[in-house]
Formats: C-alpha cells, structure tokens, sequence
C-alpha cells in the first residue's frame, strides 16, 4: 500500500475496493448481480476517492483551506482527509442538518457553516464565501478532480470483471456516474450506465433531490454509453437495503437505490443480459438513526 501519493497526500486507501458475487440478491432477481463495495472506504462511502483528489490539487496549488457544500458523506470525508494532512476544511450545511452527521463533520474538524434554506442556498453561499476569501473549492459542479477521482472505480472494475454490461450507481449530482463512466473510457469496456436516483425521498436522504450540479459530464455519460435515469420509491429503497443486509452489506438506504432500481429497470425496460454491476456507495455503520429505522422494520417483518 501507498502511504502518501506523489503530491504529498495521505493515502488511506487500500485499493482496489471488493468486486464481489452478489448470490442471494443474485439468486433472487434472477441473474448475475455483482456489487462494488464503495463502503468499504476508509470513511465508508466513494467520497474518499474524491477527497484524495481534492486535497492533492489543493495542496499542489498551495492552499491552506478547503470549502464543500454537503450534507453527509462527502463532507464527512472531506474533513477526515483534510484533517490528516493539517488542511482546514469548511462545510456548509443547511440548517436542518441532522445531529448524527453534523456530529461527524466536526469530530473530524471540519468547521460547520449552518445556512439557511435548501440545498441551492446553502451552495451559493458556499461559493460565495470561498470567492470572498480565496479558499480551495471542492464543491460539486466547480471541481473536475471529484470526477477524475471516482475514475479509478470504472478502471479497477475492467481488471477485476473485463467488460460488464450495465452499471448501476446510486445519483445525485453525477459526479460519481460521470466519473465511473471517464474511467471505463480509459479502456475498451462501454457498458451502459444507469443512474438510480430518489427525486422525493426520506430515507435516501445523500441522494434526495436529483440535484444534478455535475449535469454536462453526468448528460454526457448517459448519452455517450446510452444509459438512461430511473429512480425508485422509498418502499422499493427499504427492501433493497434490507435485501442487501442479506449478503452482509449493511449500506446505507442511498446506495440501496442502485439494486432498487435494478429490480425497476427488469420490470419496466428488462431483464439486463450480460454482467450487472450495483455500485453500493455507502455504508450505514455512520448513522444509528438509519440503522434504527431501517432494520426495525426488517424485525417486524420477521416476527409476522
Ligand atoms: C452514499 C452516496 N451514494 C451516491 C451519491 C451520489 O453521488 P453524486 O452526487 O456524485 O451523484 C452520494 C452523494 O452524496 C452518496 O453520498
């Protein structure tokens, strides 16, 4: 393992993250399922991919402080990396930030900035503050390493698979759909890419909303590799993280979409024909609240 990079950056990363046999989801949607197990990043979501990133680029360009809007994983990993290599980060959040994340944010010293409003507010004010004091902007839509980060995903899929043929990923902004998609266009492997999204959601809570702030390189992935944008019910989401449990992913409900949508995509488009990939984002080993409202209802489920 690589402990810093080139740039001088902590690591922290043993790549490439598991590619593995999904059998009992396999087993009963009916085909070959496999799953890219992005929790098991060091802060347990793909997020690191991009903070390496990020913070490599900043510290090349001799910046002190780094700036994000976000309310959960990319945030949380952000500060954890900025924190290991002495770089101050600042997250803005909007101010109905649920205690549990905030809570992750600032034990890894990342510096809340609460705002309020919906996510489009927070953002500008974010952009505001990083033009007013000459911080690094790692925000989503205005940094193109969080896309060349999540690259390394397509690349280390076509040596641990070859060519699949559909790939399922969990989407919000598209920065990791376009990102997955840049690295599959390093080599010779087109598969198509899907992304599953929760527009109205409360559980998926790190994908709500389909906010699309990466939109050119995430159209632009779906057009080139002739994927197409469905998203799935809370329901849907609910089983699926429970599904997933099965296998001993406990993910969080967001990255659940991607097998939720999968189970969409059989009923409404078809049956995928050849080797399916689910991108399974995050885990929920961060939130209890999550696993609480989860898996209470996977208990009642069990005693009726
Ligand atoms: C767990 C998880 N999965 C998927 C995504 C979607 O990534 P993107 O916003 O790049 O589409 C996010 C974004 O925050 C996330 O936290």
């Amino acid at each position: 393992m690589q402990l810093r990079t080139e740039q001088g950056v902590e690591n922290m990363i043993t790549y490439p993250t598991p590619l593995v046999k999904l059998d009992v989801v396999s087993q009963i949607v009916g085909m070959e399922v496999y799953g890219k197990l992005e929790c098991t990043n060091p802060t347990g979501s793909h997020k690191d991919r991009e903070s390496l990133k990020v913070l490599e680029d900043a510290k090349l360009k001799g910046f002190r402080e780094v700036a994000i809007t976000s309310t959960g994983n990319a945030a949380i990993s952000l500060a954890a990396y900025s924190l290991v290599n002495g770089v101050r980060c600042h997250v803005f959040v909007p101010e109905s930030v649920s205690e549990e994340k905030a809570r992750l944010i600032v034990s890894f010293g990342g510096e809340l900035h609460k705002v309020r409003g919906g996510l489009k507010e927070v953002y500008a004010e974010c952009v505001e503050f990083v033009e007013r004091n000459g911080v690094y902007d790692a925000n989503p839509g205005r940094n193109l390493k969080k896309i060349e980060g999540d690259s390394a995903i397509g690349a280390e899929i076509v040596t641990q698979i070859g060519n699949p043929s559909y790939v399922f990923v969990p989407t919000n902004n598209g920065t990791l759909l376009a990102g997955v998609w840049s690295g599959f266009k390093r080599t010779k492997a087109r598969p198509r890419m899907i992304a599953a999204t929760a527009p109205v959601t409360e559980v998926a809570d790190s994908i709500a909303g389909y906010s699309r702030l990466d939109e050119e390189a995430l159209d632009e992935a779906l057009e080139e590799s002739g994927g197409i944008v469905l998203s799935a019910s809370d329901k849907d989401i609910v089983e699926a993280a429970i599904l997933l449990s099965k296998e001993g992913i406990f993910c969080e409900p967001a990255s659940a979409t991607s097998l939720a949508v999968l189970k969409r995509f059989q009923t409404e488009v078809g049956k995928p024909q050849g080797p399916t990939i689910i991108l399974i984002t995050g885990t929920i080993m961060k939130y209890p609240t999550r696993i609480m409202n989860i898996f209470h209802r996977f208990s009642q489920n069990y005693s009726s």
